[in-house]
């Protein structure tokens, strides 16, 4: 049995869309991503909070760091972990800048829905949903 995690990378998203200090939720196979912009450098973490499932992609950044907009959860962006105001931790996301777009990895297992959408419509080969909004 092959228990090797394959992750391959995807461009989600141009360097100069998501403002500084902002996160933007992006839609990747079944997978839902917070994207943040932390200066030039981005990190991503699964978009649900762990308490009560807050899209933490609209919450507030601080330092690496972002508050869930519902209850205020404060999850590290780097570990995922919950570091204030309660427990749990969410997945987080290797993340690259190539050729002026982010690219988010995903392990293979979470990419295969999306494999199918890419091959399905070869004029979309990024088929993912992006959250351009707040
Ligand atoms: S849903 Fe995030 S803190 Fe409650």
């Amino acid at each position: 049995m092959n228990t090797v995690n394959c992750r391959k990378w995807y461009p989600v998203v141009g360097t100069n869309i998501i403002p500084v200090k902002e996160g933007r939720r992006i839609t990747f196979g079944n997978q839902e991503v917070a994207l943040f912009n932390l200066g030039g450098e981005y990190l991503a973490i699964n978009n649900r909070c762990p308490h009560k499932q807050g899209p933490l992609s609209d919450g507030i950044v601080a330092g690496k760091t972002v508050f869930c907009p519902l209850h205020n959860l404060k999850i590290s962006l780097e570990t995922g972990c919950a570091l204030a105001g309660g427990n749990g931790q969410v997945k987080t996301y290797p993340v690259k800048i190539l050729k002026d777009k982010v690219c988010i990895a995903f392990e293979e297992g979470q990419f295969q829905a999306v494999e199918n959408e890419v091959h399905s419509n070869a004029n979309e080969p990024n088929s993912m949903d992006i959250d351009l909004g707040g």
